[in-house]
């Protein structure tokens, strides 16, 4: 299977999540082919919460109508890709630039369904720049706590999140202890998400590998 096909697979497979009530949506190229899926069972869900204004106006293009999470009690599951993903579930997200959007919706859904074909899957995180969100005017701070930590920061050039703020994409770090780090990082001042997905990590990762998708699930007492 094409890259195309793998992320098209895992698009179709998620729909089985799917199944009633409002669900999450993420962000990027694999859940934009998952809202398109999404499209054909609409009469059997309410509707979405949406982690981006792109993935809103694909779920309204649908006719699939969209909430405020604020107006949700309850999401049962949440469907969304990553940029990288190990086999404990841990991630890094950001490279479209909703992750704290992404983060918010992860931490209300009961089930959070990680989809991606099978270039995400990597042994230890980091090869991915780490996006982390900074309100503007700590750009320049957290630049130097993240080169103090080993990373290389690079501003994400004409680029607003829909929060209004900014993203640096930082290079070169290995991220041995993903849920230390992502605790570590939202404790420098100024940053409003960083990137690892990991003290909320994914419950069942689909990822489609070229004889097709393969579910994981998460191992946790
Ligand atoms: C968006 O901010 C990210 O967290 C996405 O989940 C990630 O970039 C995956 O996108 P693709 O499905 O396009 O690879």
């Amino acid at each position: 299977m094409a890259q195309d096909e793998q992320k098209r697979a895992v698009a179709q497979a998620a729909l089985k999540y799917a199944q009633e009530g409002v669900i999450g949506v993420g962000s990027g190229s694999t859940v934009n082919l998952f809202i398109d899926a999404l499209a054909t069972v609409k009469g059997r869900i309410e509707g979405a919460v949406a982690a981006s204004e792109a993935s809103a106006v694909r779920l309204k293009q649908h006719g699939i109508r969209v909430f405020d999470l604020n107006t949700v009690n309850e999401l049962r599951v949440y469907v969304d890709g990553a940029d990288e993903v190990t086999e404990h579930l841990h991630m890094i997200k950001g490279g479209g630039g909703a992750l704290t959007r992404e983060k918010i919706i992860a931490a209300v859904a009961k089930q959070f369904v990680c989809i991606c074909d099978a270039s995400k899957l990597v042994g230890v995180l980091g090869r991915f720049p780490l996006p982390v969100e900074v309100i503007p005017m700590a750009r320049s701070y957290v630049g130097r706590e993240m080169l103090r930590r080993g990373a290389h920061p690079v501003l994400r050039e004409n680029y607003k999140t829909d929060n209004g703020n900014l993203i640096l994409d930082c290079h070169g770090l290995t991220l041995l202890d993903p849920p230390a780090m992502e605790v570590e990082l939202n404790n420098v001042a100024g940053v409003v998400t960083n990137g690892i997905f990991a003290r909320r990590p994914a419950d069942v990762l689909l990822v489609a590998e070229p004889g097709g998708v393969r579910t994981i699930t998460a191992k946790r007492p």
